[in-house]
Protein backbone atom coordinates (compact mmCIF):
# COMPACT_ATOMS: atom_id res chain seq x y z
CA UNK A 1 0.00 0.00 0.00
CA UNK A 2 2.82 2.30 0.93
CA UNK A 3 4.38 1.82 -2.57
CA UNK A 4 1.54 3.00 -3.94
CA UNK A 5 1.49 5.86 -1.90
CA UNK A 6 5.26 7.15 -2.41
CA UNK A 7 5.94 5.06 -5.32
CA UNK A 8 9.03 4.14 -3.72
CA UNK A 9 9.82 0.73 -2.40
CA UNK A 10 9.23 -0.06 1.64
CA UNK A 11 8.57 2.28 4.03
CA UNK A 12 9.90 5.41 3.90
CA UNK A 13 10.36 7.58 7.20
CA UNK A 14 8.30 10.68 7.57
CA UNK A 15 7.74 12.87 10.26
CA UNK A 16 4.80 13.99 12.50
CA UNK A 17 4.11 16.22 15.07
CA UNK A 18 7.69 15.48 16.59
CA UNK A 19 8.91 12.50 15.65
CA UNK A 20 10.16 10.83 12.94
CA UNK A 21 8.77 7.46 11.98
CA UNK A 22 7.42 5.14 9.20
CA UNK A 23 4.87 6.24 6.77
CA UNK A 24 2.94 3.16 7.87
CA UNK A 25 3.21 4.12 11.96
CA UNK A 26 2.19 7.53 11.11
CA UNK A 27 -1.72 8.20 11.80
CA UNK A 28 -3.77 11.31 12.97
CA UNK A 29 -7.02 11.25 14.55
CA UNK A 30 -9.86 11.23 12.85
CA UNK A 31 -11.01 14.38 14.31
CA UNK A 32 -8.45 16.56 13.13
CA UNK A 33 -9.68 19.83 11.58
CA UNK A 34 -7.23 18.81 8.45
CA UNK A 35 -9.90 15.97 7.50
CA UNK A 36 -12.57 17.17 9.27
CA UNK A 37 -12.67 20.43 7.63
CA UNK A 38 -9.66 20.56 4.96
CA UNK A 39 -8.72 23.23 7.96
CA UNK A 40 -4.88 23.54 6.73
CA UNK A 41 -2.57 24.38 4.44
CA UNK A 42 0.62 22.65 2.48
CA UNK A 43 3.77 23.52 0.83
CA UNK A 44 5.63 21.62 -2.09
CA UNK A 45 9.63 22.03 -2.20
CA UNK A 46 11.20 20.29 -5.04
CA UNK A 47 14.37 19.22 -4.33
CA UNK A 48 16.97 18.17 -7.13
CA UNK A 49 20.11 16.05 -5.92
CA UNK A 50 19.48 16.29 -2.07
CA UNK A 51 19.34 20.41 -2.41
CA UNK A 52 16.17 22.06 -1.92
CA UNK A 53 15.26 24.76 -4.81
CA UNK A 54 13.93 28.29 -3.94
CA UNK A 55 13.39 27.08 -0.59
CA UNK A 56 13.01 30.38 1.28
CA UNK A 57 10.50 31.29 -0.99
CA UNK A 58 8.59 27.92 -0.70
CA UNK A 59 8.63 28.56 3.47
CA UNK A 60 8.01 32.43 3.02
CA UNK A 61 4.40 31.04 1.33
CA UNK A 62 3.87 28.71 3.72
CA UNK A 63 4.48 31.64 6.41
CA UNK A 64 1.58 33.67 4.59
CA UNK A 65 -0.73 30.95 3.71
CA UNK A 66 -0.51 30.21 7.83
CA UNK A 67 -0.80 33.92 8.38
CA UNK A 68 -3.81 33.92 6.10
CA UNK A 69 -5.84 31.38 7.57
CA UNK A 70 -4.55 32.54 11.34
CA UNK A 71 -3.01 29.33 12.20
CA UNK A 72 0.64 29.89 14.53
CA UNK A 73 3.62 28.91 13.31
CA UNK A 74 3.65 25.20 14.38
CA UNK A 75 7.66 25.72 14.70
CA UNK A 76 10.86 28.36 14.68
CA UNK A 77 11.79 28.90 10.58
CA UNK A 78 14.99 27.77 11.24
CA UNK A 79 14.01 24.47 12.87
CA UNK A 80 11.35 23.65 10.01
CA UNK A 81 14.72 24.44 7.61
CA UNK A 82 16.24 21.98 9.81
CA UNK A 83 13.22 19.54 9.74
CA UNK A 84 13.77 19.36 5.59
CA UNK A 85 17.71 18.49 6.00
CA UNK A 86 16.72 15.90 8.39
CA UNK A 87 13.66 14.32 6.42
CA UNK A 88 16.29 14.15 3.50
CA UNK A 89 18.80 12.99 5.15
CA UNK A 90 16.66 9.51 6.28
CA UNK A 91 15.48 9.69 2.72
CA UNK A 92 16.83 7.03 0.25
CA UNK A 93 16.15 9.90 -1.89
CA UNK A 94 18.47 12.00 -0.23
CA UNK A 95 21.07 12.04 -3.36
CA UNK A 96 18.18 11.68 -5.91
CA UNK A 97 15.03 13.61 -7.25
CA UNK A 98 12.72 14.80 -4.48
CA UNK A 99 10.32 16.37 -3.48
CA UNK A 100 9.57 17.51 0.30
CA UNK A 101 5.71 17.65 1.06
CA UNK A 102 5.02 19.62 4.56
CA UNK A 103 1.04 19.97 5.89
CA UNK A 104 0.02 22.07 8.65
CA UNK A 105 -3.75 21.99 10.48
CA UNK A 106 -5.20 23.46 12.88
CA UNK A 107 -4.70 20.18 14.82
CA UNK A 108 -7.43 17.59 16.69
CA UNK A 109 -10.20 19.02 18.51
CA UNK A 110 -14.37 18.45 19.20
CA UNK A 111 -15.82 18.59 15.88
CA UNK A 112 -16.84 22.48 15.99
CA UNK A 113 -16.75 25.45 13.33
CA UNK A 114 -15.13 28.09 15.24
CA UNK A 115 -11.39 27.82 15.76
CA UNK A 116 -10.66 26.05 19.13
CA UNK A 117 -9.95 27.95 21.81
CA UNK A 118 -7.54 27.76 23.86
CA UNK A 119 -6.06 26.65 20.23
CA UNK A 120 -4.57 22.72 20.31
CA UNK A 121 -1.29 22.14 18.86
CA UNK A 122 -1.03 22.43 15.26
CA UNK A 123 -0.65 18.93 13.47
CA UNK A 124 2.39 19.01 11.46
CA UNK A 125 3.19 16.65 8.81
CA UNK A 126 5.93 16.47 6.01
CA UNK A 127 7.14 13.88 3.76
CA UNK A 128 9.83 13.39 1.03
CA UNK A 129 8.48 11.49 -2.04
CA UNK A 130 10.00 10.81 -5.52
CA UNK A 131 9.83 13.46 -8.39
CA UNK A 132 10.40 12.67 -11.75
CA UNK A 133 11.17 15.72 -14.24
CA UNK A 134 9.52 16.45 -17.60
CA UNK A 135 10.58 13.63 -20.12
CA UNK A 136 11.72 14.30 -23.04
CA UNK A 137 8.98 13.46 -25.07
CA UNK A 138 6.54 15.40 -23.15
CA UNK A 139 8.83 18.80 -23.36
CA UNK A 140 9.11 18.49 -26.82
CA UNK A 141 5.51 17.62 -28.14
CA UNK A 142 3.62 19.57 -25.32
CA UNK A 143 0.58 19.28 -23.50
CA UNK A 144 -3.22 19.60 -24.22
CA UNK A 145 -5.49 21.57 -22.44
CA UNK A 146 -9.68 22.32 -22.44
CA UNK A 147 -10.79 25.14 -20.61
CA UNK A 148 -13.18 25.12 -18.01
CA UNK A 149 -14.93 27.83 -15.32
CA UNK A 150 -12.98 28.44 -12.49
CA UNK A 151 -15.67 27.10 -10.01
CA UNK A 152 -13.10 27.52 -6.71
CA UNK A 153 -13.42 29.41 -3.72
CA UNK A 154 -11.95 33.44 -3.34
CA UNK A 155 -8.81 32.81 -1.73
CA UNK A 156 -7.19 31.01 -4.26
CA UNK A 157 -3.71 32.55 -2.72
CA UNK A 158 -3.99 30.43 0.47
CA UNK A 159 -2.08 26.76 -0.62
CA UNK A 160 -4.96 25.12 1.08
CA UNK A 161 -5.39 21.27 1.33
CA UNK A 162 -8.87 22.07 0.02
CA UNK A 163 -8.54 21.34 -3.09
CA UNK A 164 -11.54 19.25 -4.07
CA UNK A 165 -12.20 22.69 -6.55
CA UNK A 166 -8.76 21.61 -8.19
CA UNK A 167 -9.67 18.11 -7.90
CA UNK A 168 -12.63 18.34 -9.53
CA UNK A 169 -11.07 20.09 -12.39
CA UNK A 170 -8.21 17.74 -12.88
CA UNK A 171 -10.27 15.12 -13.60
CA UNK A 172 -12.14 17.36 -16.06
CA UNK A 173 -8.85 16.88 -17.68
CA UNK A 174 -8.73 13.39 -17.75
CA UNK A 175 -12.18 12.72 -18.31
CA UNK A 176 -11.72 14.29 -21.53
CA UNK A 177 -8.41 13.11 -22.00
CA UNK A 178 -5.95 16.15 -21.67
CA UNK A 179 -3.03 16.75 -19.33
CA UNK A 180 -4.52 19.83 -17.99
CA UNK A 181 -7.32 22.48 -17.65
CA UNK A 182 -7.32 26.05 -18.00
CA UNK A 183 -9.47 27.73 -16.02
CA UNK A 184 -11.49 31.32 -16.32
CA UNK A 185 -13.62 33.04 -14.17
CA UNK A 186 -16.04 35.49 -15.73
CA UNK A 187 -13.80 35.03 -19.06
CA UNK A 188 -10.32 35.86 -16.97
CA UNK A 189 -7.54 33.29 -16.82
CA UNK A 190 -6.79 32.16 -13.80
CA UNK A 191 -4.50 28.83 -13.52
CA UNK A 192 -4.44 25.65 -14.16
CA UNK A 193 -5.45 22.59 -11.78
CA UNK A 194 -1.94 22.62 -9.98
CA UNK A 195 0.14 25.11 -11.88
CA UNK A 196 0.64 28.64 -13.43
CA UNK A 197 -0.51 29.66 -16.75
CA UNK A 198 1.49 31.99 -19.21
CA UNK A 199 1.12 33.63 -22.29
CA UNK A 200 2.99 34.83 -25.04
CA UNK A 201 2.60 37.39 -27.70
CA UNK A 202 4.58 39.07 -29.69
CA UNK A 203 7.28 37.72 -27.34
CA UNK A 204 6.23 39.02 -23.80
CA UNK A 205 5.33 36.77 -21.55
CA UNK A 206 2.13 37.70 -19.68
CA UNK A 207 0.49 35.92 -16.48
CA UNK A 208 -2.21 37.20 -14.63
CA UNK A 209 -1.99 39.23 -11.55
CA UNK A 210 -1.06 37.48 -8.05
CA UNK A 211 -4.10 38.56 -6.18
CA UNK A 212 -6.34 36.18 -4.23
CA UNK A 213 -7.68 34.48 -7.53
CA UNK A 214 -4.40 32.77 -8.40
CA UNK A 215 -2.00 30.82 -6.28
CA UNK A 216 1.30 32.68 -6.62
CA UNK A 217 3.48 29.97 -7.91
CA UNK A 218 6.78 30.11 -6.12
CA UNK A 219 7.58 30.23 -10.48
CA UNK A 220 6.31 33.67 -10.97
CA UNK A 221 9.31 35.07 -9.01
CA UNK A 222 11.75 32.52 -10.78
CA UNK A 223 10.19 32.86 -14.40
CA UNK A 224 10.51 36.95 -13.85
CA UNK A 225 14.34 36.15 -12.93
CA UNK A 226 14.47 33.77 -16.26
CA UNK A 227 12.54 36.28 -18.32
CA UNK A 228 15.29 39.14 -17.18
CA UNK A 229 18.32 37.38 -17.70
CA UNK A 230 16.59 36.56 -20.91
CA UNK A 231 15.53 40.15 -22.26
CA UNK A 232 11.81 39.21 -22.59
CA UNK A 233 9.70 41.21 -20.85
CA UNK A 234 7.20 40.19 -18.15
CA UNK A 235 3.89 41.20 -17.51
CA UNK A 236 1.38 40.52 -15.23
CA UNK A 237 -2.44 42.02 -16.46
CA UNK A 238 -5.57 40.59 -16.45
CA UNK A 239 -5.42 37.67 -19.95
CA UNK A 240 -8.76 37.51 -21.50
CA UNK A 241 -10.03 33.96 -23.04
CA UNK A 242 -9.46 35.57 -26.33
CA UNK A 243 -6.24 36.63 -25.94
CA UNK A 244 -5.43 33.01 -24.68
CA UNK A 245 -6.61 31.20 -27.53
CA UNK A 246 -5.04 33.90 -29.92
CA UNK A 247 -1.75 32.98 -27.82
CA UNK A 248 1.51 32.30 -29.62
CA UNK A 249 2.73 30.37 -27.09
CA UNK A 250 1.16 28.84 -23.97
CA UNK A 251 2.77 27.76 -20.95
CA UNK A 252 2.16 25.95 -17.56
CA UNK A 253 4.64 25.87 -14.81
CA UNK A 254 4.97 24.47 -11.49
CA UNK A 255 7.40 22.53 -8.94
CA UNK A 256 7.42 19.64 -10.63
CA UNK A 257 6.20 20.19 -13.91
CA UNK A 258 8.97 22.86 -14.12
CA UNK A 259 8.05 24.31 -17.49
CA UNK A 260 6.31 22.94 -20.70
CA UNK A 261 4.78 24.26 -23.63
CA UNK A 262 0.52 23.51 -23.83
CA UNK A 263 0.16 23.25 -27.56
CA UNK A 264 -3.31 22.73 -28.00
CA UNK A 265 -6.86 24.20 -26.22
CA UNK A 266 -10.07 22.72 -26.72
CA UNK A 267 -8.87 20.77 -29.48
CA UNK A 268 -7.53 23.47 -31.48
CA UNK A 269 -4.16 24.26 -31.77
CA UNK A 270 -2.40 27.02 -30.30
CA UNK A 271 -0.63 29.07 -32.98
CA UNK A 272 1.32 26.52 -34.92
CA UNK A 273 0.56 23.94 -32.65
CA UNK A 274 4.06 23.30 -31.59
CA UNK A 275 6.55 24.69 -28.84
CA UNK A 276 7.57 27.78 -29.56
CA UNK A 277 11.14 29.67 -29.34
CA UNK A 278 10.04 31.73 -26.03
CA UNK A 279 9.22 28.62 -24.04
CA UNK A 280 12.13 26.89 -25.37
CA UNK A 281 14.53 29.93 -24.57
CA UNK A 282 13.03 29.50 -20.78
CA UNK A 283 13.32 25.77 -21.11
CA UNK A 284 16.90 25.75 -21.46
CA UNK A 285 17.66 28.71 -19.05
CA UNK A 286 15.60 27.01 -16.34
CA UNK A 287 17.46 23.54 -16.71
CA UNK A 288 20.98 25.67 -16.85
CA UNK A 289 19.53 26.90 -13.30
CA UNK A 290 18.79 23.48 -12.44
CA UNK A 291 22.20 21.63 -13.50
CA UNK A 292 23.99 24.72 -11.98
CA UNK A 293 23.03 23.24 -8.31
CA UNK A 294 24.05 19.45 -9.83
CA UNK A 295 27.60 20.78 -10.16
CA UNK A 296 27.21 23.18 -7.28
CA UNK A 297 29.23 20.30 -4.94
C1 LIG B 1 -3.40 25.83 -7.88
C2 LIG B 1 -1.93 25.94 -8.14
N1 LIG B 1 -1.47 26.99 -8.85
C3 LIG B 1 -0.15 27.12 -9.12
C4 LIG B 1 0.78 26.20 -8.68
C5 LIG B 1 2.23 26.37 -9.00
O1 LIG B 1 2.97 26.71 -7.85
P1 LIG B 1 4.51 26.36 -7.72
O2 LIG B 1 5.21 26.99 -8.90
O3 LIG B 1 4.93 26.96 -6.43
O4 LIG B 1 4.60 24.87 -7.74
C6 LIG B 1 0.34 25.10 -7.91
C7 LIG B 1 1.31 24.11 -7.42
O5 LIG B 1 1.00 23.10 -6.90
C8 LIG B 1 -1.04 24.97 -7.64
O6 LIG B 1 -1.52 23.94 -6.91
Amino acid sequence: MHEVIQGVQGDPTVYLNGQFLPLSKATVSVLDRGFIFGDGIYEVVPVYWGRPFRMKEHLDRLERSLAKIELQQPMPRAQLEQLVFDLLERSDLRDDLSMVYMQVTRGVAKRDHPFPVPAVKPTLFAMVAPFVRPTEAVRTQGLSAISVPDERWLHCDIKSVSLLGNVLAKQAAIRAGVDEVIQFRDGWLTEGSSCNIWVVHDGCVYAPPKNNLVLEGIRYGFLEELCAAQGLSYVLEPISREQVVMADELMLTSATREVLPIVRLDDQPIAQGRPGPVYTRLRQAYDDRVLALRRND
